[in-house]
């Protein structure tokens, strides 16, 4: 944010809401979106709109950032827009414009049209009188384009998105008032959308969604509109979860929310209870590296209220109506999927068949599920569009359903008949990190009260974590191992039991901030043909830490470094470690539920110092977006 402080600081502005501003706008044209960001600000004192809106996107980017725009009405409706980054748009925008007292900006990640500037958001209408931001997809975006062109609407791109700004056009033109134009416009609609309007003339914007994130932020005399928390938590924790159908006009001091059918509703303004500094940098070079070194806080934060002292009770007051189901289907994806696949595991061992399907590939239709099932989909963001699916499935063919996510509000938690939040707080890297450690900590609680199998040492084992972690930071030689395997030919990841999905997730961290090539393998599956990839330019991460067989691991090991691997070994045995290691990193000794948590610190730092070696852009890695909603 630091350029968007220099920016602001050179010309004089003041950057919180509520105060006066001094600003710019103006331009246009029209584009589509999908994974994206929306921001949307009201404020009858903000002459400078433009500065919360173009904050607000910066927050924003991990969703997506190949292009970005905005659009404020005041005497005339102005709309900025470029592609690449933010720092692009921000160059556009002059020092003076127009001002406005509403505003809506959007930042893009690309999936049908190229990131143009064409193709940026906000989109317009014909004669410029409507802006539209969009997430999501309009699956009846052609039938409607063909009906508005054949009406004589001419469009700018080829995208879906465009077809929004059309339609209230349309209603306009026949003299709808402006709330009912957009209500018609969007009933309209099909797919997923999560939609911010202005119309010139109003100091309004209205809003909806379905199927697509969309949160209030509340102030005392203004309000934000976001797709996601973090674009406003540092102004306000007062927020409203809009409901899939209900329309928000938001005014300057003036906020109205009715259901789908048109009928008032006052919906409940809850509290985020996450720290205004954990959504920022806080000094670190990356987020991603923050994030890891939030670990210990989010774990005490995962375990506060659940698991005290070792002798304390366990709550997970969102499972107390749960019976012991007869199986659980995991269904997930990416970092969450690794995740499940331990979750699995746990239960397995406490009796309970239990599986872990990547939420892409799950077919309910092919699956016995009945009353006795319990589908867990666990996902951090929960808005990912295949966990999603594979949530309505379950839920249709019968199942009781779970939601392990980090979101409060989100579409997943909303969905689920249960929710167990892991308390993570923001996570903005895309790269899954602490998201993922609490998932690992909150799967074991849910799998240790499910089968009422608390052990009073498994209990310190989680109390243990945080100072564990914090020990992990403070002194791993993971930062030196991995500068001295720069520029090898690919790192591969192994390990077994509840450490072969931290391999998986090793190496998928690996491969997504560095862009070098990394596999993670069950260690056993290594000479069934992984091996072949095997040479003295591959070195070979090994994790050997209780829990696994160790005489199988270590004939594992052996494997690899009789082809000539280097051996990294990731241990809390050093004594024990296989002689054949060429480094050993060594992380504190725990119960074998806690371990992976551990060893994935460890992999953390390593993928992280070969990426920030490399000067990758960590927290984007390219062709990637941190909330994946579409299938
Ligand atoms: C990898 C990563 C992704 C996500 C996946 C699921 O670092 O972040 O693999 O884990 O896209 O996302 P959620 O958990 O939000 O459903």
């Amino acid at each position: 944010m630091a350029f968007f402080r220099r920016y602001c600081r050179n010309r004089n502005y003041v950057t919180g809401p509520g105060r006066v501003y001094e600003f710019f706008i103006r331009g246009h044209n029209a584009g589509e979106s999908l994974m994206c960001g929306i921001i949307g600000y009201a404020n009858a004192d903000a002459r400078n709109i433009a500065v919360p809106l173009l904050e607000g996107l910066s927050r924003l980017e991990y969703r997506g950032y190949d292009s970005a725009g905005i659009a404020v009405s005041g005497t005339d409706l102005t709309v900025y827009k470029h592609s690449g980054e933010l720092e692009m748009l921000i160059e556009r925008v002059p020092e003076s414009g127009p001002s406005g007292a509403v505003g809506i900006g959007h930042t893009r990640w690309s999936t049908h049209g190229p990131p143009t500037d064409e193709n940026a958001h906000p989109h317009t209408d014909c004669t410029d009188r409507v802006a539209v931001v969009h997430n999501g997809i309009i699956e009846n975006a052609r039938g409607l384009r063909r009906a508005l062109e054949a009406n004589g609407h001419t469009f700018d791109s080829q995208t879906d998105t465009e077809v929004i700004p059309h339609l209230i056009e349309a209603e306009l033109d026949r003299s709808t008032a402006p709330e009912t134009a957009f209500r018609n416009a969007v009933s309209q609609l099909e797919g997923s959308y999560a939609v911010g309007a202005l119309i010139e003339g109003e100091a309004a914007i209205y809003a909806t969604r379905h199927r697509s994130p969309l949160v209030l932020g509340l102030g005392d005399e203004w309000y934000y509109l976001a797709s996601d928390v973090p674009a406003f938590l540092e102004y306000t924790n007062r927020v409203i979860y809009l409901e899939d159908g209900q329309v928000a006009t938001i005014r300057p001091n003036a906020l109205t929310v009715t259901n789908e059918d048109g009928s008032p509703t006052q919906p409940l303004a809850e509290t985020v209870d996450w720290d205004t500094n954990a959504a920022k940098k806080g000094g670190y070079p990356h987020y991603m590296l923050k994030e890891i070194y939030d670990q210990p806080t989010a774990i005490e934060w995962c375990l506060r209220g659940r698991v005290g002292t070792p002798t304390d009770s366990v709550a997970i007051r969102s499972m107390e109506p749960l019976d012991r189901p007869e199986q659980i289907h995991f269904v997930s994806c990416g970092s969450s999927h690794h995740a499940s696949l331990y979750g699995a595991q746990l239960l397995r061992e406490r009796g309970i068949p239990a599986y872990a399907f990547l939420a892409s590939e799950y077919d309910p239709g092919s699956i016995p599920i009945d009353d006795g099932t319990l589908v867990v989909a666990v996902t951090q963001s929960g808005e990912t569009a295949d966990t999603l699916y594979a949530l309505s499935g379950a839920m249709e063919a019968g199942a009781t359903t779970v939601a392990v996510t980090n979101v409060v509000g989100s579409t997943a938690a909303r969905k689920a008949d249960h929710t167990m939040y892991i308390r993570a707080g923001p996570e903005v890297g895309v790269a899954a990190t602490k998201t993922f450690a609490s998932q690992l900590v909150a799967l074991s609680m849910f799998s240790s009260t499910l089968t009422d199998s608390w052990t009073p040492s498994l209990k310190q084992a989680l109390c243990d974590l945080p100072g564990q972690i914090q020990q992990i930071l403070d002194k791993s030689t993971m930062e030196s191992i991995a500068t001295d395997f720069l520029g090898s030919d690919a790192f591969f990841f192994i390990g077994r039991s509840y450490n072969a999905p931290v391999a998986l997730e090793g190496a998928l961290k690996t491969k997504e901030i560095t862009y070098e090539h990394a596999e993670g393998f069950a260690a056993g599956e290594l000479k069934h043909g992984p091996l072949s990839l095997v040479t003295d330019e591959t070195p070979v991460i090994a994790l050997w830490t209780a829990g696994a067989d160790p005489a199988a691991m270590r004939t594992n090991i052996r494997e690899v470094a009789a082809r000539g691997a280097p051996v990294v070994v990731v241990t809390d045995s050093p004594g024990s470690a296989p002689e054949v290691a060429d480094r050993i990193d060594v992380v504190p000794k725990t119960h074998p539920w806690t371990s992976p948590v551990l060893v994935n610190t460890s992999l953390q730092l390593f993928a992280y110092r070969i990426a920030s070696a490399l000067g990758r852009p960590i927290d984007k890695p390219r062709n990637l977006a941190k909330s994946v909603t579409v299938r």
